[in-house]
């Protein structure tokens, strides 16, 4: 497979297991190109035109050194200009995926938060109010990513001369369906029994075994689950805080995350929701997993840093 191939499998991937379905992301892109053929010259000249293709913005190729064959890749979960010195000791890697984005796919993170208000109004959030609260949430995204050096590790790439690109929203996709499709297989009565769902999954028992495993953030084991929704772990980065009552109010009773803050446990806890965190680096794991094990069926070599624990399925 050559890089865009590579590109295109995760974006299929990522459509193929989004909370909107392949249609709902077709009308969210159709909406795009119908904004940009009304814009005047100048505003175009601006536009990013990978807007009108691409529904994961946060998922990028960087560097484009040499378009070969791509046999063998180095993953991590972050990389930086660290990593892409480490994939130089390393013989033969074709190219360097990462998992969180850099570059324009970080400067565009907020536009992956939108998915937010689909994925609350799936579960029984009016779709207003989900709307409204996510709109503010991309904003305060859009800011605090504008601090960063968006193209400190592309740069590294483009002068170290590796082929460098990322796969965030895609994966994050695959691991809340792998999760929701789990979760709604069972019949989980208590808190206790979906962390016990979870720490079965061998991405999570490595995280216990680090001391980042499942564990309920409000409620306790003993609590009944009521509701669950897979909430928090496609979408970007973490939800607004209100929504954690909105969700109460649909009729939630749990909510599974990758990780939520902690104005987030305050205001679930007033709400009387519980929240289950599956672990960070784990959900990531797991996400980028699903991925992966495609790349090695189509014979491509997979060698794992930064935080990215491996497992095969299938
Ligand atoms: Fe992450």
């Amino acid at each position: 497979m050559k890089i865009q191939e590579i590109f295109d499998l995760a974006i299929k991937m990522g459509v193929d297991s989004d909370f909107r379905g392949r249609e709902g992301v077709q009308k969210v892109l159709d909406r795009k190109r119908k904004k940009y053929e009304e814009m005047s010259e100048k505003d175009k000249a601006e536009f990013d035109i990978e807007k009108l293709e691409n529904p994961y913005l946060d998922t990028r190729i960087y560097n484009i050194s040499e378009d070969k064959e791509i046999k063998k890749v180095l993953v991590g979960i972050d990389i930086d200009t660290s990593e892409l010195l480490l994939s130089k000791q390393i013989p033969d890697i074709d190219l360097v995926i990462a998992h969180h984005p850099v570059g324009k796919g970080l400067a565009n993170l907020a536009d992956d938060v939108e998915l937010q208000a689909d994925i609350y109004n799936y579960y029984g959030v009016p779709i207003n109010i989900a709307e409204a609260l996510t709109h503010v949430r991309m904003s305060e995204v859009a800011r605090s990513v504008s601090v960063s050096n968006h193209q400190k590790t592309v740069d590294a790439a483009r002068i170290l001369g590796i082929n460098f690109m990322n796969v965030h929203g895609p994966a994050d996709n695959l691991a809340a369906k792998f999760l929701k499709d789990l979760i709604e297989s069972h019949d989980l009565e208590r808190v206790g029994d979906l962390l016990d769902l979870l720490k079965v999954i061998p991405e999570y028992r490595e995280g216990i075994s680090i001391g980042a495993g499942p564990r309920a953030v409000t409620g306790k084991a003993g609590n009944r689950c009521g509701k669950i929704a897979v909430t928090e772990v496609a979408g970007g980065t973490g939800t607004s805080p209100k929504l954690m009552a909105e969700i109460s109010r649909a009729g939630i009773g749990t909510i599974v995350g990758m990780h939520v803050s902690e104005d987030h446990r305050k205001e679930a806890e007033a709400a009387h929701l519980n929240i289950v965190i599956a672990g960070h680096i784990s959900s990531d794991s797991l996400g980028m997993n699903l991925f992966l094990d495609e790349l090695e069926k189509a014979g491509i070599e997979v060698i794992c840093s930064s935080g990215l624990n491996r497992v095969k399925r299938n």
